[in-house]
């Protein structure tokens, strides 16, 4: 059984008291969660310790939303993942298309963040996704495969245990346009022939797959009711808890 995941990518919103408040929020409705959803919660890194605090002794996991491609040293304003991960964190999200459009983040940057990631001991949530001219040119399988190729093929089949891949068009992304169930799943189910071509079945069949770009509760049940789709990356819907758990319960 692959195990389900949906996890709340907060961006840039939430100050301290803001984040603190849907922290507890997210708590207090933890029994609502059916026991085979992992939740994770990535938080701004200035809240990571305090959202930490308030989640700790319960299932849910904090992730950061991003590490820096170095272990230490002269890096002003960078924070490592040796860091993270003394804060309690358990993941890290790499390779998030705004990080990659804003922030010029490669296929080379992100596989040096994911080495130091590992290290710490960080599993990571890969995203990947084309843009609305690749999708409109028909790239999209092509794309999608490329950016899998350029970075987890520099890795093991070992390594992959600590992956989690989040399939986000990019075109969906607060957009409030959702990728069709059917376009997903076909995404979903060619980034796992992917995966088993470098790495085998076994290690594609167990792969978490998410799906991120405008999941809301009203579409989460049909897209989770895919074959190949194992949860959400979830960035609006996850700013309040009733959509979050919500989501969670699509299950
Ligand atoms: P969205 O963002 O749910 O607001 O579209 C998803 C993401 O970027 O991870």
């Amino acid at each position: 059984m692959r195990k389900k995941i949906v996890a709340g990518n907060w961006k840039m919103n939430t100050n301290l008291c803001e984040a603190v408040e849907l922290a507890k929020g997210i708590r207090e409705r933890l029994s609502e969660v059916p026991s085979n959803v992992k939740l994770i919660v990535a938080p701004p890194f200035t809240n990571i310790e305090s959202v930490e605090e308030i989640l700790s002794g319960t299932p849910v996991a904090v992730a950061a939303q991003n590490c820096a491609d170095h272990d230490k040293g002269a890096y002003t304003g960078e924070i490592s993942a040796k860091m993270i991960a003394s804060c309690g964190c358990k993941y890290v999200i790499l390779g998030h298309s705004e990080r990659r459009t804003y922030y010029g983040e490669t296929s080379a940057k992100i596989v040096e963040k994911m080495k130091l990631a590992f290290a710490a001991g960080l599993g990571v949530i890969l995203c990947i996704g084309e843009n609305l001219d690749e999708r409109n040119a028909g790239k999209h399988f092509e794309v999608t495969r490329k950016e899998i190729e350029d970075v987890l093929f520099n890795f093991t089949a070992e390594d992959m245990a600590n992956v989690t891949v989040a399939y986000e068009p990019i075109w969906a992304i607060g957009t409030g346009v959702t990728a069709t169930s059917a376009q997903a799943e076909e995404i979903h189910a060619h980034v796992r022939k992917v995966i088993a071509s470098e790495f085998g079945e076994k290690v594609a069949d167990e792969m978490t797959i998410l799906y991120g770009g405008s999941c809301k509760p009203s579409n989460a049940k049909e897209l989770f009711s895919c074959p190949d789709i194992d949860g959400g990356l979830i960035g609006g819907a996850a700013l309040k808890p009733d959509d979050f758990i919500a989501i969670a319960k699509s299950y």
